[in-house]
């Protein structure tokens, strides 16, 4: 189990989320941002919302560069168009570290609603990849709502699907979403699922906007 984990870009939607739910669970959370003051003041939020549960781990912000280092396992949660520019001033820090991919490609067309974004490696996690050579990568986390994890009153019931090339790293990633109460690990296989696993999030962003809520994943049959 790692001893801590990473957000970087962890002060938008997804990456507080995730930090207040790990966190409350246990596990020290460091927050990334291009500008340290951003992270400190927003892990200091979460810190008060854990806090106020009477428990959990310490968290605190950090500038992505300390944060890809500081943590056992780094978690991405950048919009895709970030990645390319950012990722290679990251890949020295990152080098040798369990690195997880939770981009969903997609593009919000007024009319269409959520459309896919064609990535020439594939997928956004093998783009990932490739930007991060010395890096074993994960997809994992895509189809689970920001909205649902930054409410700690609200019981999660669904599924978190992950693939990738490494088994050892995919292990290391379901440890870590196996402590947020009402997660499954759901292993996909391969990294190359990921496109997979990218597009059903754009299936679900649709559902959202059809009906409204913010729908998760539970396969049946496992
Ligand atoms: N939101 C969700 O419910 C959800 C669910 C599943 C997966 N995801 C995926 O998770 C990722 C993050 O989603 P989000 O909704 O949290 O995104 P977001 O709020 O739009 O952005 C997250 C953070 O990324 C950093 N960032 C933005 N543009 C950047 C740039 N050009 N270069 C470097 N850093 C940049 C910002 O941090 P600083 O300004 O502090 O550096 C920002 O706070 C996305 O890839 C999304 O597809 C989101």
């Amino acid at each position: 189990m790692p001893a801590s984990v990473s957000l970087i870009g962890g002060t938008g939607r997804l990456g507080p989320g995730l930090a207040l739910r790990l966190a409350a669970a246990g596990l020290p959370v460091v927050i990334g941002s291009r500008e340290r003051r951003r992270a400190e003041e927003r892990a200091a939020e979460i810190a008060g919302q854990v806090g106020a549960l009477g428990g959990g781990a310490a968290i605190r912000g950090a500038t992505n560069e300390e944060a890809a280092v500081a943590g056992n396992l780094v978690i991405l949660t950048v919009p895709f168009e970030a990645q390319s520019e950012l990722l290679p001033t990251l890949a020295g820090p990152l080098r040798g570290r369990v690195v997880v991919s939770t981009t969903v490609p997609v593009r919000f067309d007024p009319e269409l609603g959520p459309v896919a974004v064609r990535v020439a490696e594939g997928s956004a996690a093998e783009q990932v990849a490739a930007l991060l050579a010395g890096s074993r990568i994960v997809a994992g986390f895509h189809t689970v709502s920001s909205s649902h994890l930054s409410r700690l009153d609200r019981a999660l019931d669904e599924d978190v699907i992950i693939c990738g090339d490494d088994r050892d790293a995919k292990q290391q990633v379901g440890e870590v979403a196996g402590l947020i109460p009402g997660f499954r690990v759901v292993d996909a296989g391969r990294l190359g699922n990921a496109q997979h696993l990218e597009e059903l999030t754009v299936l679900l962003l649709s559902i959202n906007r059809l009906s409204h809520r913010s729908v998760g994943v539970r396969l049946t049959g496992l």
